[in-house]
């Protein structure tokens, strides 16, 4: 099976007046379908700049001069490299507006609908003027407003008799979400399973309420004119531009889609273990802890189903008992989301929790790429054996930190980057980059030590 996503020698630019930083040097990583890759590095490496690369959310001064990101056969970065082409080692914002908004244009249906992204700082990625229900409902809004149209008719459609099949039938499967799907495919009411199922796994509600939940979802009311709109809007998969130019027809499309969107920013917000959602959709972002910062921009990344969510430095912004439990949601996220991850730290320890594989990244480039326990167990490459044995343990073993200083990346070492700190450099290592290398099942490492093993 092909991997959800591909980058492949991917370079990335920041044109500074102080000089061009070549913040990533040929980046080649696979991310599998349904795993959780933790990439760690140290700060200032291209863990970010790799992130926001893939979402195409790079700051104006940097170009992609080299390399591809392959997201269901399409090159993501095509389109902005084109850009930099133009751009040269020049830096015009305002001559190139154009092409960067078509840039935008393009790619604004896979960003953030298809692959979402939690951003390094919660507290400066919300609006502070918005309600946290808005932000969330307005996320689904912009990019997905057929999703809940679709939840909105479905509901209005169903009669208290589907209602008693659609219990009967998570009796009868335990809540099979396969069989839901099927049966709301079956009767033209997709959309209704998300909201049932919702009801049917909270754990701190009785059955009995549940079963009353689950029929009272039937029977939305809904005049038939506004019924034909949403219908339309459900069909077309977004909203069709002759209701943009009508204020009373686009009024009255956002304010039911984002009532619908505060409804499954409850349900959103519920599975991510915050208590009171209704009382916190209301709230604002100040008015919440990090934790529920935290869990907010996650709801938000998660809001449109995407295929693969990037999370920043999920943890680095709370205490350590709030990154535990930021942790075990995510765990508990990559079971019952079908998404595949990247989680992006400066802490192994933290990615040891839970990522399937680690990849390290030293000055733009992917050093090594492995199963968890190999990396942790059996590092191979020099900088991963300086950073697990940089772990600090209860053992009480003395922590060494790594040597020597993080390269200035406007002129980069020559051949391995690593080479000015590896105590064990020769002579190619100056000169040649090094290539990936095989080494035991499935771990890759670049580095000239392995040449040949
Ligand atoms: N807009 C920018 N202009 C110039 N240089 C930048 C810009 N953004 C990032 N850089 C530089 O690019 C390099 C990589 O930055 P990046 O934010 O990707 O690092 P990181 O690995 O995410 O670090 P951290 O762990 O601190 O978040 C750094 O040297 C940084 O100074
Ligand atoms: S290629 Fe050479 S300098 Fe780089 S990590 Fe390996 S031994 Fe060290
Ligand atoms: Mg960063």
């Amino acid at each position: 099976m092909s991997d959800a996503l591909a980058i492949r020698d991917l370079h990335v630019q920041f044109h500074t007046r102080r000089g061009v930083y070549k913040a990533l040097n040929g980046v080649d990583l696979g991310l599998r379908r349904g795993e959780v890759l933790g990439i760690a590095g140290e700060s200032g490496c291209g863990k970010t700049t790799m992130g926001l690369a893939v979402m195409s959310l790079l700051p104006r001064n940097a170009s992609i001069p080299r390399g591809q990101v392959i997201f269901d056969n399409k090159d993501l970065v095509n389109l902005p490299r084109e850009y930099a082409e133009r751009v040269g080692d020049r830096f015009k914002p305002k001559e190139h507006e154009r092409i960067l908004r078509r840039v935008g244009k393009a790619l604004a249906r896979i960003r953030g609908r298809r692959i979402s992204m939690v951003f390094q700082e919660p507290m400066t990625s919300l609006n502070p003027v918005l309600s946290i229900g808005f932000q969330v409902a307005e996320t689904v809004y912009v990019h997905d407003p057929a999703l809940l149209a679709r939840r909105v008719l479905a509901r209005s459609k169903t009669t208290p008799q589907i209602m008693r099949e659609v219990l009967t039938l998570l009796g009868a499967t335990q809540g099979g979400e396969a069989a839901l799907r099927k049966f709301a495919a079956d009767h033209d009411l997709v959309g209704l399973e998300e909201q049932v199922l919702f009801v049917w796994r909270r754990e701190d509600v009785h059955i009995s309420r549940k079963e009353k939940a689950i029929r009272s979802l039937a029977g939305q009311s809904m005049k038939p004119w506004e019924r034909k709109i949403i219908e339309t809007v459900a069909k077309s998969g977004s909203i069709p531009p002759q209701f943009a130019r009508v204020p009373v027809l686009s009024k009255l499309v956002r304010r039911i889609l984002l009532k619908e969107g505060s409804r499954k920013a409850r349900e959103l917000l519920t599975s991510l273990g915050i208590h009171h959602a209704e009382r916190v959709v209301k709230m604002f972002p100040h008015e919440l802890s990090g934790g529920m910062r935290q869990r907010v921009v996650i709801a938000i990344a998660l809001a449109n189903n995407p295929e693969i969510v990037i999370m920043d430095e999920p943890t680095s912004a709370v205490d350590v008992t709030v990154q535990a439990q930021i942790l075990e949601l995510v765990k508990q996220i990559r079971t019952s989301v079908s998404a595949s991850f990247i989680v992006i730290s400066h802490d192994l320890a933290v990615l040891a929790e839970v990522s399937d594989r680690i990849a390290i990244m030293y000055a733009g480039r992917i050093v090594e790429v492995a199963p968890t326990a190999e990396i942790l167990h059996h590092p191979l490459h020099p900088y991963t054996q300086m950073l697990i044995s940089a772990i600090p343990t209860l053992e009480g073993k003395s922590v060494e930190g790594i040597k020597g200083e993080v390269p200035d990346m406007r002129a980069p070492p020559g051949g391995c980057a690593f080479h000015p700190r590896c105590p064990f450099a020769f002579e190619k290592c100056n000169s040649v980059v090094p290539i990936d290398f095989r080494q035991g099942d499935d771990q890759l490492v670049a580095c000239w030590l392995y040449e040949g093993k």
